[in-house]
């Protein structure tokens, strides 16, 4: 890209450092100038034209002229280093104060280069991989224009119709709340640095519990699975110092998050502690009148702002109503020096005050796709293949194995799943130019679209299949089937991928699927079809180069699931800390009686937790340090874990609990901890986890988090459904 600026030199010294307290009384003198209209301008996010737009069109005419007249407080969605160069110079030159904007973006699991999307990246159950890619995408988006980014995604997902899933870390609390600080800490390591980004966790609350799976739907969650599911991972985001919090487009109780007076002031600010600032998501406040709880842009303003509202983005409720509202005494100003005073706080925070172009790079192309950048991520792409099925050793494949390769996704480069930031897909490596880099014996038929009717292709597929050994298809949804929007009533293979698997099958030969993805899909109807299934995901830019070394054993698969593929879409919402009922399938007091479904097990197709090695483990000797455990003291619980294979392997070990009475129902499985480990060919490790009462608790009858005495079960396994058994007591 040309720069415009080419006389413009941007300088890069060290940002000074200042206490709380100096920043406040900075602040604080600042807003003392400021006019209300100014105050308000802070708690607006202007969009641009150029800018990604996710949601409905906006007016961006406005733009230059509202950031002249101090009436907007940050941007969303710019890369364009030229023309954020010149907005900050309008903004910093041209209005009145001369407060710098705040540049916003969507750097979800990447910039340019990509990794593999956020499901796929949890299933390396590895923090310390989502902190390097984390750091690695602040490295290129605070070189790219960007001092904020609207990640991580916090939202609990059972269900996998919903598009959204693939953002996310699964089905887990625990889990995502790991997951949560690594990013949170990738991408904030100093805030003051050239290389950091602000994080802005969302979407702030129960945004992935849309009813059936329907974007945008209304939501359901009691309070104490608000409390116990959906809200640990926020906490953890903010325990980590995420500077921001969006709001869900979601109800809570029927109130729309962006105007969730309860949510946002009671449990977000006085229960969880956050200081930062929140924001509405993309014209979410807008929409409460759709939500039928407002009548108005005017009453929109009035609501948001008493909920506790700091940030409006795109819509403009606040610009256009807040004066006048605090004017007629509707609105207490305070509660805008509040939030003008949470949004100055992060720009001095950034730096932003003392170097308002410090994330701009006009050569900010020479930041992207470093070696070191691509290295990690393939690291991560490594891990996050989960291997789902693999029959009689169908995988890792033989060097001269004469191999078919055929499906839509062979040759495709889009492979890096939504939400792309500044991702250019032919970036992408691509499975079948990896296998012929390589030297493998392969052949290629495209064998059918992704998702057409169009069966012509099959013939050409058939012959190619005829004359190879083995079989690999790849095959699975097209990357932009999932993410915002892209809800699916019906999650098997699209188009007509499943009678493809079934005629090839007839060749009789050995068949390998690579499944493309950003759900878990429903696999039931061609399982049986499949040697090996290598869920790939979308990998992001190293896609082909792993799954080639993971295809042929130069690298040994590692990944488990973090949300749970079901046996059909009729089970779903399925999960696997889901409560007992009265009428358990394994204590058969009724004979008919019982929960089940009349045409399909309970059990879903691949549970949480699990995930296949070209290793096998053994799983042995699951010991506790002592039965019983008082307040303050700790259980050592022990396993032995060996490597029983002729291949070195990473192991994941997990560690579940189940409360076996308390004063409300608990769930048969909790996850309280895992470890990932590296054996060696006969190598045994002996892996410890500590336990104490506070692992332990739950939100009891009176919603409190507490540990009641009483017996609980200690499992450690492979995975949800393969697990070794201890018993402790937990006693007052
Ligand atoms: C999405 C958010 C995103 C925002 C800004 C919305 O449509 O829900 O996740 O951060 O757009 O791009």
């Amino acid at each position: 890209m040309k720069n415009k600026f080419s006389d413009v030199t941007i300088s890069r010294n060290p940002l000074p450092k200042r206490s709380a307290e100096e920043i406040k009384e900075l602040v604080d003198k600042l807003m003392s100038k400021m006019t209300l209209a100014e105050k308000i301008g802070q708690m607006y996010e202007i969009g641009h034209s150029s800018s990604a737009i996710t949601g409905p069109e906006f007016d961006s005419n406005q733009t230059v002229q509202r950031i002249k007249d101090g009436l907007a407080g940050s941007v969303l969605g710019m890369y364009d280093n030229n023309v954020i160069y010149a907005l900050q110079k309008c903004a910093v030159e041209d209005s009145r104060l001369g407060i710098p904007l705040l540049f916003c973006n969507d750097i979800i699991h990447g910039c340019r280069t990509m990794f593999p999307h956020n499901l796929a990246m949890s299933c390396t159950w590895e923090p310390n991989l989502i902190y390097e890619a984390s750091k690695v995408s602040a490295y290129e988006s605070s070189h790219s224009g960007v001092n904020l980014t609207f990640s991580p995604m916090l939202d609990l997902v059972r269900d996998p119709r919903w598009g959204r899933v693939m953002e996310s870390s699964g089905e887990d609390p625990y889990l995502a709340s790991v997951m949560a600080k690594a990013y949170v800490e990738g991408y904030q390591q100093d805030l003051l640095s050239y290389d950091s980004v602000a994080s802005c966790a969302k979407h702030f609350v129960g945004y992935g519990a849309a009813l059936a799976g329907r974007e945008y739907n209304t939501v359901d969650i009691s309070k104490r699975a608000l409390h116990q599911y959906y809200l640990p991972s926020f906490k953890s985001a903010i325990d980590s110092g995420t500077k921001m919090v969006m709001t869900a487009f979601n109800v809570v109780n029927d109130v729309p998050m962006t105007a969730n007076k309860e949510m946002l002031r009671d449990v977000l600010r006085n229960q969880l502690g956050f200081k930062g600032v929140v924001i509405s998501d993309f014209t979410s406040s807008m929409e409460i009148t759709h939500h039928k709880i407002a009548k108005d842009m005017k009453e929109v303003a009035k609501k948001c702002v008493i909920a506790g509202l700091d940030h409006e983005m795109i819509s403009t409720s606040y610009i256009d109503y807040l004066e006048e509202l605090v004017k007629e005494k509707a609105v207490d100003p305070k509660l805008i020096d509040e939030a003008c005073h949470r949004v100055l706080t992060l720009k001095y925070e950034l730096g932003l005050f003392d170097n308002p172009y410090k994330n701009v790079y006009f050569d900010f192309e020479n930041y992207w796709l470093g070696e070191a950048a691509k290295a990690s991520s393939l690291k991560v792409a490594l891990e996050s293949a989960v291997l789902l099925k693999n029959e009689k050793n169908a995988l890792p494949l033989k060097q001269n194995e004469k191999i078919a390769l055929i499906g839509p996704l062979a040759k495709s480069k889009e492979v890096v799943g939504a939400w792309g930031g500044k991702c250019n897909v032919n970036d992408s490596s691509v499975l079948y130019d990896a296998l012929v880099e390589e030297g493998h014996d392969v052949s290629y038929a495209y064998g059918c679209d992704y998702n057409s009717s169009d069966k012509s292709h099959f013939a050409e597929a058939l012959e190619v299949a005829g004359a190879a050994d083995t079989i690999v298809l790849a095959i699975g949804e097209q990357q932009h089937m999932s993410g915002e929007a892209n809800a699916r009533s019906n999650i098997k293979l699209p188009g007509v991928q499943e009678e493809l698997i079934n005629e090839l099958k007839k060749l009789g030969k050995k068949l390998i699927v690579v499944l493309f993805t950003g759900r878990p899909l429903d696999l039931t109807g061609v399982i049986d079809q499949i040697d090996g299934l290598l869920c790939a995901w979308f990998l992001g830019t190293q896609s082909g180069i792993a799954l080639e070394k993971l295809l042929y054993g130069k690298a040994n698969p590692s990944g488990k699931l973090t949300m749970t593929f079901p046996y059909t879409v009729g089970q779903v919402p399925i999960f696997y800390n889901n409560l007992n009922t009265g009428r358990p399938l394994n204590k058969v007091y009724f004979d008919h009686y019982t929960t089940r479904y009349l045409d399909i097990p309970n059990t879903p197709l691949f549970p949480f937790g699990f995930g296949l090695s070209y290793s096998k483990f053994e799983y042995s000797n699951l010991r506790v340090s002592k039965k019983t455990l008082s307040p303050n003291e700790k259980i050592i619980v022990s396993v032995d874990v060996k490597n029983v294979s002729k291949v070195a392997g990473k192991e994941i070990v997990e560690l579940y609990i189940e409360a076996t009475c308390f004063s409300v129902s608990r769930p048969n499985l909790e996850l309280k901890g895992f470890k990932k480990i590296e054996l060696d060919i006969a190598q045994t490790e002996t892996i410890e986890f500590e336990i104490d009462q506070q692992m332990l608790a739950y939100y009891n009858i009176d919603m409190q988090n507490i540990t009641e005495p009483g017996l609980y079960n200690i499992y450690v396994g492979p995975s949800s459904i393969d697990l070794l058994k201890e018993t402790i007591e937990s006693v007052n």
